[in-house]
């Protein structure tokens, strides 16, 4: 399944997702920078933070409590389409804006 990252500086990374992954783990496996995955997805860092620019709502997995809770932590502003890239699977093509980390 293709999953496009965008980083901060518009640069577009066109990953080939397996079976299984999550846009965290396959922007891990591609070397996607600004996707740290650092708990291993487990919803306790925020460090997979993107944001969801193409993916019907409907098609992507509800947000838990957890999650909801996870985003407030993030380091780059949360917005409307802020997702846990850990949580989010990648049986669909979706795009995703990779946060910048503010300096
Ligand atoms: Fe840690 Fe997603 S990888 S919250």
């Amino acid at each position: 399944t293709k999953i496009d990252y965008i980083q901060s500086d518009g640069t577009r990374i066109t990953v080939d997702a397996a079976p299984g992954d999550t846009v965290m783990s396959a922007a891990i496996a591609a070397d996607v920078d600004g996707i740290v995955g650092e708990c291993g997805g487990n919803m306790m860092c925020a460090t997979c933070h993107v944001y969801v620019d193409e993916a019907p709502a409907a098609r992507l997995p509800a947000m838990t409590d957890d999650e909801d809770q996870m985003l407030a932590c993030t380091e780059a502003p949360r917005t409307a389409l802020s997702r846990l890239g850990c949580q989010l699977p990648t049986d669909e093509p979706m795009v995703v804006t990779v946060p910048g980390i503010p300096t």
